[in-house]
């Protein structure tokens, strides 16, 4: 399990609130498992001119807040003021030479040339600036065929639309060959999206119902009660679609939908994701009023950074299909939004109504409809709702639901987060959960006929804390 071979991660944006909130705290999770390589090194880099010793400081505060057993804050002392940091502006080529020094000393240190991370947790709008001087400095040049990979971990949102995901994807394959290539949906990594396609390919049970012959409807859902909090100026003209829809809530109905993959590897899977993808029938303008809702809470407009005539989306539901044999006709609803009532992510699998219900006369008009549940989170599960004979003189039936619980005994504390997942993959190498360029451009076809037909088009509004707009 352990990666053996000295790795030092470059962490562009290292005090921004992603790699204080999700890169730290992970990279600690994977160190106190013990798979980080013993000679590891996270180098830092940003704006801020503060020393090594203070960035030291600010990722002990980064893990402590993740971390609240006192028994481990030696640890965590130690690993954070273990790591370095440089200065410097993104656009300026004289960081990038500071970066090729202090990496060339750490690597005299290790005795050994590094594999070299290059994790860009910053803004879209620094990719095309930062992934430009990585290569003019030279830095993405492996040492040799054996010694010293270079790969690059890029962020979500990719691209804002199909035309700009392409035009950062060719800038890519300019730099890097697809290998060194991880492009992050961090929803791929969270074990509950993994164990959908457990759950559905290891048990033959099924497959055989898994088709619009059995399957009325699926509802994919990603609320969130938290509006968009200091995040304004990143949130507004992206929006819901492009946050989480061209991506989170794709992949879940990507996995939910996709065919077998029949072998568990990484072309395979992608493959099979891709396809889906491409067979999502995209919404024209004129079906997007009945197909698709845009809302915006009230209020949003009053957020920092928000602009005030702003028209962004917080919130969306849409209709959607697959043109395939397996899911031609059944409706697929997906929905998310900021604001709202709950924080809930879940697929829901809706199968056909059993008619005429097997019961007694007086239930003959009740909905017999058995329900699969995957939770996503919180309270991580998976569930079937099914009927049983009420014990009775009579027909009359119970509804039950069977479920498998994450925590609880054998699995608490064992699910890791999405992060260490991500970052443990890039380091062994394995893209399975990472999205390829196919899979990317096929979701944005999709999402931009929406984004398109929704250009000048004015929000529903809802209140805070409600169920979205009423349709
Ligand atoms: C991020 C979005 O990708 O996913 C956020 O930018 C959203 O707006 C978040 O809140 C949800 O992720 P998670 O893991 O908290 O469900």
């Amino acid at each position: 399990m352990k990666v053996k071979l000295p790795t030092t991660i470059i962490v562009f944006g290292a005090r921004g609130d992603l790699s204080k909130r999700k890169l730290y705290p992970a990279f600690f999770d994977l160190y106190l498992k013990d798979v980080l390589p013993d000679k590891f090194k996270i180098l830092g880099v940003s704006r801020a001119n503060i020393s090594s010793d203070e960035f030291g400081e600010l990722v002990e505060k980064s893990i402590s807040n993740n971390h609240k057993k006192k028994s481990i804050s030696s640890k965590i002392h130690d690993f954070s003021y273990s790591q370095t940091y440089i200065s410097g502006v993104f656009e300026d080529i004289k960081t990038y030479k500071k970066i090729a020094e202090d990496l060339l000393k750490i690597d005299e240190k290790f005795g050994f040339c590094s594999n070299k991370l290059f994790y860009l947790a910053v803004p879209p709008k620094y990719y095309e600036t930062i992934l430009k001087n990585l290569k003019k400095s030279g830095l993405t040049i492996p040492c040799s065929k054996e010694e010293g990979w270079t790969r690059v971990l890029i962020e979500k949102p990719f691209g804002s639309n199909y035309e700009t995901a392409k035009d950062l994807d060719k800038l890519l394959g300019e730099l890097f060959l697809e290998e060194q290539i991880f492009r992050i949906d961090h929803y791929l990594a969270k074990e509950t999206i993994q164990n959908i396609l457990t759950f559905r390919f290891t048990n033959t049970l099924f497959e055989p119902i898994w088709s619009n012959k059995h399957i009325e409807k699926i509802q994919i859902k990603l609320l969130e009660k938290l509006d968009v909090v200091k995040r304004g100026a990143f949130y507004d003209g992206m929006g819901a679609l492009r946050d989480v829809g061209q991506n989170h809530i794709l992949q879940i109905l990507a996995a939910v939908t996709m065919e077998n993959p029949k072998e568990l590897n990484s072309e395979n899977i992608r493959e099979k994701r891709t396809e889906l993808l491409l067979a999502l029938n995209p919404i024209s303008k004129k079906e997007l009023s009945l197909s698709a809702v845009k809302g915006q809470y009230e209020g949003y407009k009053k957020e920092e950074g928000v602009t005030p005539n702003s028209k962004t989306e917080t919130y969306f539901k849409l209709k959607a299909f697959i043109k395939n044999k397996r899911w031609e006709g059944v409706p697929f609803t997906l929905e998310s939004g900021k604001a709202l009532s709950e924080t809930k992510t879940e697929a829901k699998i809706y199968f056909k109504e059993k008619k005429p219900c097997f019961c007694a006369a007086s239930h003959k008009e009740h909905v017999h409809q058995n329900i699969i549940t995957f939770r996503i989170q919180p309270d991580e599960s998976i569930s079937i709702e099914f009927y049983v004979k009420k014990p009775s003189l009579t027909m009359d039936y119970l509804k039950k639901n069977l479920c498998f619980k994450y925590g609880g005994d054998v699995l608490e504390g064992v699910m890791p987060d999405a992060y260490e997942k991500i970052l443990f993959d890039c380091m062994v190498g394995d893209q399975t959960l990472f999205t390829s360029t196919k899979e990317v451009l096929a979701s944005w076809k999709f999402i931009n006929s929406i984004l398109e037909g929704w250009k000048d088009k004015d929000p529903i509004i809802y209140k805070k804390g409600s169920d979205g707009p009423e349709e």
